[in-house]
């Protein structure tokens, strides 16, 4: 939710790096995008719409300055325009922020500093910051002090940065809102995600919250709080710039979905040995789990929890599954033998945030299965499984929720002791079969058919449950199109209603679960809607089915794996055909890092 960049450095190419920068981080935001450069004076563009809109908006010639900030929104307070976009600044112009995150005292703040004199010039409540950082330099405060005392004012979620004119360092702080520091050779970096300048860098510093940082050409500067200097950990991180880009699809989305074979070896790499018959998993070691396992997630993440759970169910570990923003470890019984794990692709979703501090404080062990290495979950969860997907970029999540149902395949063998040689085969067996699908799937063609539909029914029982909300949800994200996943009975408890010649009905048949959902698919077809099913045995279903899309089998807890891929291909392809913006979908962000 927003994005926020900067660089310092002794080369003169700061324009350049931001606008690198906020192109990579557009999959945060997308309502407006600007930027802030220091020189003598500060030059601030900003536009509404796209990080194209801002390009066009650049002067011809390069912006001179040795420091800048740069910002994508989302937006929360105040509609998309170019007053709203970021940077803001003082009355003055003496300084520029940018901010990732919710002030929620922004409204007293705005009072006082209108009472005050200062004008301001937007609805955000991200204008507050150099308002207040105005009223201090006013008052003969030297700028890291003024920016120290502005801070110390907010309450809520930030992750900001401000340049002051005629300065080179770059002041930032965070409190819940992901920021991380780049350490280059020529310069140093700052942004809501390694992406955004993994160009230039693989070493990075990961600011933990209530800590603000100084950031110039000759270093980095982290301090706490008290502004005592804070002894930081340099890493590097494994992830290949090319990871970040197209790679020559027309979409990240299709390239993630292509990079699904990769994810899952990625994920399931010295965790499976097929030669000693085993599962283990390094991050896990030290976890203990006696009791109860609660997963807390959202969205797709929310679907691979629901895999996960019944997973650990069938295994015989009680597992129940939350939406988190539903959690409340005060309603639902939590003890220190719970363990909460936490599904965030991006680790910094504020709903699965909320969920695990709640549950820390109800004294849970907790654990994040996320992708993001120094992500908050990652930071503040008990333990932490990384599902190795590599960067996502597409708003729509594809290849992490394979690698979430891999990771969690993992978690339910590691945590119930079950090994079955027949899994370990059926694991280490998936990505090829993955690679099968992408190879020989007739997604485009069926989808076709159906672009013009009036919804899209999407069901299957069991673990395909899941995997049928998680089609709907794809569907509705990237086409705008009316789409809605069910538990393939409940169909004739209500929705069936929905069901028309113009509504295709598509069904996952794979597993013990077939018999019954090739009932269902009768119950359907006998309303005249049309059925594609996904399944892996085609000879039989097909005759039910107006269409098949196959998948090989891969057992009775990975097939599903499989069949969910043939579904991203349907919308995607839905989607390309209808001409939307599919990896930035109207209204959507990828990180969500507001309630
Ligand atoms: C799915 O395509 C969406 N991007 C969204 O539902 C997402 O899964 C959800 O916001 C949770 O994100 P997280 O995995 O980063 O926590």
């Amino acid at each position: 939710m927003c994005g926020i960049i900067g660089y310092t450095g002794t080369e003169n190419d700061v324009q350049e790096v931001l606008m690198t920068g906020l192109s990579g981080l557009e999959y945060r935001g997308y309502d407006s995008a600007g930027l802030a450069i220091a020189n003598g004076s500060l030059a601030v563009h900003k536009r509404e719409g796209e990080v194209s809109a801002l390009e066009n908006a650049l002067p011809e010639m390069t912006l001179d300055g040795l420091a800048g900030i740069g910002h994508t929104r989302w937006s929360t307070h105040g509609p998309p325009s170019d007053e709203n976009a970021h940077p803001h600044t003082d009355c003055e112009s003496r300084v520029a922020v940018v901010h990732n995150g919710i002030i929620e005292n922004y409204q007293s703040l705005r009072e006082d500093l209108t009472a005050d004199g200062h004008e301001f010039n937007s609805d955000t409540d991200t204008e507050a910051i150099p308002h207040l950082i105005g009223s201090a330099l006013e008052a003969g405060v030297a700028p890291e002090q003024a920016f120290r005392q502005a801070v110390d004012r907010l309450e809520g979620s930030y992750a900001v940065a401000a340049v002051f004119q005629g300065e080179e360092t770059i002041y930032v702080a965070r409190n819940e809102s992901p920021l991380v520091l780049g350490v280059g050779d020529d310069g140093h970096y700052l942004a809501s995600d390694v992406p955004a300048f993994l160009e230039y860098t693989d070493r990075v510093i990961y600011l933990e919250d209530g800590q603000f940082a100084r950031v110039s050409p000759s270093g980095i500067i982290v301090t706490d709080e008290q502004g005592a200097v804070v002894d930081t950990a340099i890493d590097t991180v494994d992830w290949d710039p090319e990871d970040a880009g197209k790679s020559g699809y027309d979409h990240y989305m299709l390239k993630e979905i292509h990079e699904q074979p990769t994810a899952l070896r990625k994920c399931l790499r010295e965790r499976v040995s097929e030669l000693e018959h085993e599962i283990t998993v390094e991050e896990l070691a030290t976890l203990e789990c006696s009791g109860p396992v609660q997963f807390v997630a959202c969205g797709t993440s929310y679907h691979a929890a629901l895999y996960g759970a019944r997973l650990l169910r069938e295994n015989g570990i009680s597992a129940q599954c939350f939406l988190a923003s539903e959690y409340d470890a005060q309603s639902i019984p939590v003890s220190d033998e719970t363990l909460v794990v936490g599904v965030t692709q991006s680790g910094e979703t504020a709903d699965t945030m909320g969920a695990l501090r709640m549950a820390n404080q109800a004294g849970a062990t907790t654990l994040a299965l996320t992708n993001v290495v120094g992500s908050s979950a990652a930071r503040e969860c008990d333990h932490v499984m990384y599902i190795r997907a590599g960067p996502e970029i597409g708003v729509a999540a594809t290849k992490t929720f394979v690698s979430q149902q891999a990771a969690l395949t993992l978690l339910s063998s590691v945590l119930s002791g079950a090994e079955s040689p027949t899994l370990i085969k059926q694991l280490r067996g998936l990505p090829e079969k993955l690679q099968h699908v992408l190879d020989e799937s007739t997604a485009q063609e069926v989808s076709a058919e159906f672009v013009d539909a009036d919804a899209y029914f999407f069901i299957g029982r069991g673990y395909n449950a899941p995997v049928a909300l998680e089609g709907a949800l794809k569907m509705k994200e990237i086409t705008y199109k009316h789409a809605e996943g069910f538990a393939a009975g409940e169909l004739k408890h209500g929705p069936l209603a929905l069901v028309t010649e113009q509504t295709p009905v598509f069904a996952l048949v794979t597993g013990d679960t077939a018999a019954k959902t090739i009932g269902n698919i009768k119950e359907v077809e006998a309303r005249g809607a049309p059925v594609i099913a996904v399944t892996d045995r085609p000879a039989e279903v097909g005759q039910y089915a107006s269409h098949v899309l196959e998948v090989p089998t891969a057992g009775p807890y990975l097939t599903p794996i499989l069949a969910n891929v043939q579904l991203q291909l349907v919308s995607y392809w839905v989607a390309a055909q209808l001409d939307r913006s599919i990896d930035k979908p109207r209204n959507l962000a990828k990180s969500v890092t507001v309630d």
